[in-house]
């Protein structure tokens, strides 16, 4: 039985879409259907396609009461809007249905795991939110939510475990066939931990153990936890509010986080070998991965930064995109990111450029756009001193352009969007550290209308941040201090 409020808001939904032209979104990076989206939720793959859920408030471009939304696609690129999968109708998640992820059940039915989260009003006047896990089972487009939730709350917690930071459950599926999950939570000493549940059949669950604290070390409560095997290690990715800075791996704020090391599945510990961000640009948050039925780890997160949310557009009635699924791999102990190979699919007006020498400003014909696949490798031009500075700006007309530059002497890439159309006074540019010999490096630069990804080094690292400049600054330029000598690949990415 679909409530009403979820009624409601499937008609609103199916209603408000029809308001927003297709060009007024991205091309192939999903965005809300309406109103407003946060983190990816049940990103799986069930009944031959993906799906991927998320937090939802259609009504308004502004966070509100969470629902799921839902959108299911065959490549990862082109998303169908499905209707809403989830509303905040029962009394355990009255005030919203918080993140969390999704499986497939023995029958062929697909089982959701959220956060229900009900405000209670404490006697001095404040409030807190009760997170519990509760599931819903479904068809791929009707979910029904078990009669038995919420199936972990305060009961199942440890001493110190805290009731009102306990959210955003992934499970999966162990190889004999039961089930995991880890949630999000804060011990007593206020900084955030990874706890892990098990199940025999998805339904009844048992708190295992702690799987890692943070001990104060990377910010304080870590959302959406994600763990899984990947080329012979485990990884744990998380993303924490509230850090402080470190070097330039860490930035202030909601960052994310990739642990690797090794997993006891009998006693569920992990021991912890490596840690380092997981996106060195702006606007990314709260990723989670599914594996693809050819065994490929893929990654989603939320293309945004919670500490940014005002820069925005006046006029457009969604918020929020996610990022491009990228394929994850570990090669020298780092976490891998690439594009999905699906993306080479969009690609078509190939223009190569070879042995260009950048001095001063120059731009190319033919290299323009702003839904782009583009690939550079620079180095120092042979026989001349190593240049001072490389930059490329694009989305660029006389007014706005967004730039990223590298300096060799330091081995410093920046993403900059100060010029890019912002009236906010937020975040705009960072730094990042990257690798570099002698001043060569590779850059894939992904466009689309709202956003850039920069998959440095082969993916060695990326950078995101969100734009939303003019459509119409299309240009893109190439800077030289110095001689750079530039190999180039462009594509336009047509969906
Ligand atoms: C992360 C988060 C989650 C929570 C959801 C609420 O961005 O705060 O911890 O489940 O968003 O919308």
């Amino acid at each position: 039985m679909i409530s009403q409020v979820l009624r409601d808001a499937r008609r609103y939904e199916e209603t408000s879409e029809k308001m927003i032209a297709k060009e007024e979104r991205p091309a192939f990076h999903l965005s809300a259907r309406t109103g407003w989206m946060n983190d990816p939720n049940g990103f799986s793959y069930y009944d031959g396609k993906y799906h991927m859920f998320y937090q939802y408030h259609p009504y308004d471009c502004h966070w509100g009461p969470m629902h799921w939304g839902h959108a299911v696609s065959s490549d990862l690129l082109h998303w169908e809007y499905f209707p809403a999968a989830l509303a905040p109708d029962e009394v355990y998640d009255k005030d919203g249905c918080f993140s969390g992820s999704a499986v497939t059940l023995d029958d062929g039915r697909q089982l959701l795991m959220y956060t229900g989260v009900i405000k209670e009003h404490k006697k001095e006047g404040t409030i807190c939110e009760i997170q519990t896990q509760c599931l819903a089972v479904g068809d791929g487009i009707d979910y029904e939510k078990y009669e038995k939730n919420p199936v972990l709350d305060a009961k199942d917690l440890p001493e110190g475990c805290s009731q009102y930071d306990f959210r955003d459950p992934k499970m999966w599926r162990k190889e004999d066939g039961t089930f995991c999950c880890v949630v999000g939570n804060r011990p007593s000493d206020g900084s955030g931990q990874v706890l892990i549940f098990s199940s025999p059949d998805g339904f009844s669950w048992k708190f295992e153990n702690v799987l890692i604290a943070n001990n104060s070390r990377f910010g304080k409560m870590w959302e959406c936890p994600d763990f899984f095997e990947l080329d012979g290690k485990w990884v744990l990715l998380a993303s924490p509010m509230d850090m402080l800075p470190v070097g330039f791996e860490y930035h202030n704020g909601n960052g994310s986080l990739c642990l690797m090391g090794t997993f006891d599945e009998k006693e569920y510990t992990f021991t912890e070998e490596q840690d380092q961000a997981i996106d060195y640009g702006i606007d990314f948050y709260a990723p989670q991965t599914i594996q693809t039925p050819d065994g490929r780890r893929v990654m989603i997160g939320w293309m945004q930064n919670w500490d940014t949310c005002s820069f925005r557009t006046q006029n457009i009635s969604w918020f929020g995109q996610m990022s491009l699924p990228r394929e994850l791999s570990i090669k020298n102990g780092r976490l891998y990111q690439t594009p999905v190979r699906e993306l080479e699919q969009l690609r078509c007006n190939q223009v190569i450029y070879q042995d260009v020498s950048v001095c001063g400003t120059i731009s190319l014909e033919g290299i323009r756009g702003r839904m782009v696949d583009m690939e550079l490798t620079i180095s120092p031009e042979e026989g001349q001193e190593i240049y001072r500075k490389f930059a490329v700006r694009f989305a660029q007309n006389e007014q706005f352009q967004t730039s990223l530059s590298f300096h060799p002497g330091d081995s410093i890439l920046k993403i900059d969007r100060k010029f890019s159309g912002s009236r906010r006074a937020i975040i705009h540019q960072r730094r990042s550290l990257v690798r570099s010999e002698d001043g060569k490096l590779k850059l894939r630069i992904i466009l689309d209308r709202f956003s850039v990804e920069v998959f440095v080094n082969d993916g060695e690292q990326v950078l995101t941040a969100i734009i939303y400049t003019d459509q119409a600054a299309d240009g893109i330029s190439f800077l030289g201090d110095g001689t750079v000598h530039m190999n180039l690949v462009k594509y336009d990415l047509t969906v």
